[in-house]
Protein backbone atom coordinates (compact mmCIF):
# COMPACT_ATOMS: atom_id res chain seq x y z
CA UNK A 1 0.00 0.00 0.00
CA UNK A 2 1.09 3.40 -0.60
CA UNK A 3 1.60 6.14 1.48
CA UNK A 4 -0.84 9.40 1.15
CA UNK A 5 0.20 12.23 -0.37
CA UNK A 6 -1.00 15.53 -0.19
CA UNK A 7 -0.75 17.72 -3.52
CA UNK A 8 -1.83 21.30 -3.34
CA UNK A 9 -3.22 22.52 -7.20
CA UNK A 10 -1.50 25.61 -7.51
CA UNK A 11 -4.32 26.48 -9.35
CA UNK A 12 -5.81 28.61 -6.26
CA UNK A 13 -2.39 30.13 -5.13
CA UNK A 14 -1.55 33.50 -5.59
CA UNK A 15 0.31 33.76 -9.05
CA UNK A 16 1.99 36.85 -8.23
CA UNK A 17 4.02 35.45 -5.76
CA UNK A 18 3.54 31.65 -6.42
CA UNK A 19 7.35 30.19 -5.86
CA UNK A 20 6.63 31.63 -2.05
CA UNK A 21 3.59 30.40 -1.79
CA UNK A 22 4.72 26.71 -3.04
CA UNK A 23 7.66 26.66 -0.35
CA UNK A 24 5.10 27.88 2.06
CA UNK A 25 2.95 24.27 1.15
CA UNK A 26 5.71 22.74 1.24
CA UNK A 27 6.95 23.58 4.54
CA UNK A 28 3.87 23.22 6.39
CA UNK A 29 3.67 19.69 5.37
CA UNK A 30 2.45 19.34 1.64
CA UNK A 31 3.84 16.00 -0.38
CA UNK A 32 3.67 17.28 -4.31
CA UNK A 33 3.16 20.26 -6.18
CA UNK A 34 0.26 20.26 -8.78
CA UNK A 35 0.37 22.10 -11.60
CA UNK A 36 -2.79 23.05 -13.50
CA UNK A 37 -2.41 23.54 -16.94
CA UNK A 38 -4.88 24.70 -19.26
CA UNK A 39 -5.11 25.56 -22.56
CA UNK A 40 -8.63 27.40 -23.55
CA UNK A 41 -9.27 24.95 -26.11
CA UNK A 42 -9.57 21.24 -24.63
CA UNK A 43 -10.65 23.31 -21.24
CA UNK A 44 -12.83 26.75 -21.19
CA UNK A 45 -9.53 28.64 -18.89
CA UNK A 46 -5.80 29.11 -19.79
CA UNK A 47 -3.43 29.16 -17.15
CA UNK A 48 0.65 28.03 -17.14
CA UNK A 49 2.92 26.32 -18.92
CA UNK A 50 6.38 24.92 -18.79
CA UNK A 51 8.03 28.52 -18.55
CA UNK A 52 6.82 28.94 -15.36
CA UNK A 53 7.37 25.01 -14.12
CA UNK A 54 10.92 25.96 -14.84
CA UNK A 55 11.02 28.91 -13.08
CA UNK A 56 9.30 26.59 -9.86
CA UNK A 57 12.27 24.76 -10.45
CA UNK A 58 15.27 27.60 -10.70
CA UNK A 59 14.13 29.02 -7.26
CA UNK A 60 14.77 26.00 -5.36
CA UNK A 61 11.71 23.75 -5.65
CA UNK A 62 12.96 20.23 -5.43
CA UNK A 63 9.51 17.96 -4.62
CA UNK A 64 7.33 16.41 -7.57
CA UNK A 65 5.52 18.70 -9.91
CA UNK A 66 2.13 16.87 -10.70
CA UNK A 67 1.62 17.87 -14.34
CA UNK A 68 -1.75 17.94 -14.89
CA UNK A 69 -2.45 18.81 -18.92
CA UNK A 70 -5.88 19.60 -19.72
CA UNK A 71 -4.50 20.48 -23.27
CA UNK A 72 -5.24 19.33 -26.83
CA UNK A 73 -3.19 17.82 -28.41
CA UNK A 74 -0.77 16.59 -25.37
CA UNK A 75 2.44 15.10 -27.31
CA UNK A 76 3.92 18.62 -28.48
CA UNK A 77 3.71 20.15 -25.49
CA UNK A 78 5.22 16.69 -23.29
CA UNK A 79 8.95 17.25 -23.76
CA UNK A 80 8.99 21.19 -22.92
CA UNK A 81 7.73 19.77 -19.34
CA UNK A 82 10.09 16.96 -18.93
CA UNK A 83 12.38 19.69 -19.57
CA UNK A 84 11.17 21.91 -17.28
CA UNK A 85 11.40 19.54 -14.29
CA UNK A 86 8.24 17.77 -14.61
CA UNK A 87 7.83 14.56 -12.33
CA UNK A 88 4.30 13.22 -13.63
CA UNK A 89 2.66 14.33 -16.41
CA UNK A 90 -1.14 13.24 -16.79
CA UNK A 91 -3.02 14.15 -19.35
CA UNK A 92 -7.03 13.32 -20.41
CA UNK A 93 -7.31 10.48 -22.96
CA UNK A 94 -9.57 12.16 -25.19
CA UNK A 95 -6.82 15.02 -25.65
CA UNK A 96 -4.72 12.41 -27.45
CA UNK A 97 -4.59 11.13 -30.78
CA UNK A 98 -2.15 7.94 -29.44
CA UNK A 99 -2.87 7.26 -25.45
CA UNK A 100 -0.29 4.20 -26.06
CA UNK A 101 2.01 6.50 -27.85
CA UNK A 102 1.65 9.41 -25.62
CA UNK A 103 2.18 7.34 -22.66
CA UNK A 104 5.57 5.81 -23.91
CA UNK A 105 6.33 9.34 -24.58
CA UNK A 106 6.03 10.34 -21.28
CA UNK A 107 7.80 7.49 -20.00
CA UNK A 108 11.10 7.89 -22.51
CA UNK A 109 11.36 11.23 -21.44
CA UNK A 110 12.16 9.80 -17.97
CA UNK A 111 8.65 11.31 -16.42
CA UNK A 112 6.36 8.92 -14.66
CA UNK A 113 2.93 9.22 -16.72
CA UNK A 114 -0.77 8.75 -16.12
CA UNK A 115 -4.45 9.26 -17.31
CA UNK A 116 -7.01 11.31 -16.20
CA UNK A 117 -10.44 10.73 -16.26
CA UNK A 118 -13.26 13.11 -16.48
CA UNK A 119 -16.55 12.41 -14.21
CA UNK A 120 -18.02 10.73 -17.73
CA UNK A 121 -15.15 9.64 -19.07
CA UNK A 122 -15.19 5.07 -18.79
CA UNK A 123 -12.31 3.63 -17.00
CA UNK A 124 -11.56 1.06 -20.13
CA UNK A 125 -9.58 3.66 -21.44
CA UNK A 126 -6.95 1.75 -19.03
CA UNK A 127 -7.75 -1.74 -20.41
CA UNK A 128 -4.69 -2.21 -22.34
CA UNK A 129 -2.58 -0.05 -21.19
CA UNK A 130 -1.89 -0.46 -17.57
CA UNK A 131 1.48 -1.51 -17.75
CA UNK A 132 2.36 2.08 -18.92
CA UNK A 133 0.53 4.47 -16.62
CA UNK A 134 1.95 5.44 -12.69
CA UNK A 135 -0.58 7.07 -11.82
CA UNK A 136 -4.42 7.44 -12.30
CA UNK A 137 -6.56 10.51 -12.07
CA UNK A 138 -10.43 10.72 -11.63
CA UNK A 139 -11.65 14.39 -11.76
CA UNK A 140 -14.41 14.75 -8.85
CA UNK A 141 -15.30 17.66 -10.88
CA UNK A 142 -15.12 18.84 -14.89
CA UNK A 143 -11.97 20.16 -16.16
CA UNK A 144 -11.23 24.02 -16.13
CA UNK A 145 -11.82 25.75 -12.29
CA UNK A 146 -10.83 26.13 -8.87
CA UNK A 147 -13.42 25.84 -6.18
CA UNK A 148 -16.34 23.82 -7.77
CA UNK A 149 -18.29 20.95 -5.59
CA UNK A 150 -17.19 17.10 -5.57
CA UNK A 151 -19.20 15.08 -7.39
CA UNK A 152 -19.99 11.70 -5.32
CA UNK A 153 -20.82 9.55 -8.02
CA UNK A 154 -16.65 9.61 -7.95
CA UNK A 155 -16.58 7.56 -5.35
CA UNK A 156 -17.82 4.21 -6.88
CA UNK A 157 -15.78 5.17 -9.53
CA UNK A 158 -12.70 5.69 -6.90
CA UNK A 159 -13.43 1.78 -5.83
CA UNK A 160 -13.63 0.61 -9.38
CA UNK A 161 -10.65 2.29 -9.60
CA UNK A 162 -8.83 0.80 -6.29
CA UNK A 163 -9.94 -2.78 -7.38
CA UNK A 164 -8.09 -2.47 -10.72
CA UNK A 165 -4.97 -1.21 -8.90
CA UNK A 166 -5.53 -4.40 -6.87
CA UNK A 167 -5.86 -6.40 -9.17
CA UNK A 168 -2.94 -5.56 -11.26
CA UNK A 169 -0.18 -5.39 -8.55
CA UNK A 170 1.78 -2.87 -10.29
CA UNK A 171 2.41 -0.04 -8.01
CA UNK A 172 0.40 2.67 -9.46
CA UNK A 173 -0.91 6.27 -7.65
CA UNK A 174 -4.75 7.17 -7.23
CA UNK A 175 -5.45 10.60 -7.32
CA UNK A 176 -8.28 12.63 -7.26
CA UNK A 177 -9.06 16.11 -7.81
CA UNK A 178 -11.58 18.65 -7.46
CA UNK A 179 -14.02 19.41 -4.33
CA UNK A 180 -11.33 17.78 -1.91
CA UNK A 181 -11.57 19.79 1.20
CA UNK A 182 -11.01 18.84 5.17
CA UNK A 183 -14.70 17.22 5.59
CA UNK A 184 -14.21 14.51 2.94
CA UNK A 185 -11.10 13.85 2.58
CA UNK A 186 -11.22 10.48 5.00
CA UNK A 187 -14.45 9.15 3.13
CA UNK A 188 -12.41 10.13 -0.23
CA UNK A 189 -9.67 7.89 0.84
CA UNK A 190 -11.76 5.24 2.31
CA UNK A 191 -12.88 4.46 -1.22
CA UNK A 192 -9.27 4.42 -1.97
CA UNK A 193 -7.53 7.29 -3.12
CA UNK A 194 -4.12 7.50 -1.80
CA UNK A 195 -2.97 11.08 -3.46
CA UNK A 196 -5.09 14.34 -2.93
CA UNK A 197 -5.33 16.89 -4.75
CA UNK A 198 -6.38 20.09 -3.29
CA UNK A 199 -6.11 24.14 -4.08
CA UNK A 200 -9.51 25.96 -2.71
CA UNK A 201 -9.06 24.17 0.37
CA UNK A 202 -5.71 24.64 1.19
CA UNK A 203 -4.86 28.34 -1.10
CA UNK A 204 -8.19 29.36 0.19
CA UNK A 205 -7.36 28.90 3.73
CA UNK A 206 -5.18 32.40 3.92
CA UNK A 207 -2.23 33.59 2.24
CA UNK A 208 1.46 33.68 2.14
CA UNK A 209 2.16 35.94 5.00
CA UNK A 210 -0.24 34.12 6.87
CA UNK A 211 1.62 30.62 5.86
CA UNK A 212 0.59 28.89 9.42
CA UNK A 213 -2.91 28.98 8.23
CA UNK A 214 -2.02 25.98 5.56
CA UNK A 215 -0.67 24.17 7.82
CA UNK A 216 -3.65 23.55 9.97
CA UNK A 217 -5.66 22.31 6.82
CA UNK A 218 -2.47 20.14 5.39
CA UNK A 219 -2.64 18.95 8.75
CA UNK A 220 -5.73 18.12 9.02
CA UNK A 221 -6.14 16.29 5.45
C1 LIG B 1 -9.61 21.67 -12.10
C2 LIG B 1 -8.19 21.37 -11.64
C3 LIG B 1 -8.03 21.17 -10.20
C4 LIG B 1 -8.46 22.33 -9.35
C5 LIG B 1 -8.93 21.79 -8.04
O1 LIG B 1 -9.68 21.58 -13.48
O2 LIG B 1 -7.72 20.20 -12.29
O3 LIG B 1 -6.71 20.76 -9.88
O4 LIG B 1 -7.45 23.26 -9.13
O5 LIG B 1 -9.39 22.84 -7.28
P1 LIG B 1 -10.31 22.61 -5.99
O6 LIG B 1 -9.52 21.79 -5.03
O7 LIG B 1 -10.57 24.00 -5.53
O8 LIG B 1 -11.55 21.89 -6.46
ZN1 LIG C 1 -5.75 19.32 -11.67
Amino acid sequence: ANDNLIAPSILSADFARLGEEVKHVLSAGADIVHFDVMDNHYVPNLTIGPLVCKALRDHGITAPIDVHLMVKPVDRIIPDFAEAGASYITFHPEASEHVDRSLQLIRSLGCKAGLVFNPATPLSYLDYVMDKVDMILLMSVNPGFGGQAFIPTTLDKLRAARARIDESGLPIRLEIDGGVKVDNIREIKAAGADTFVAGSAIFGAGRAEDANRYDSVIAAM
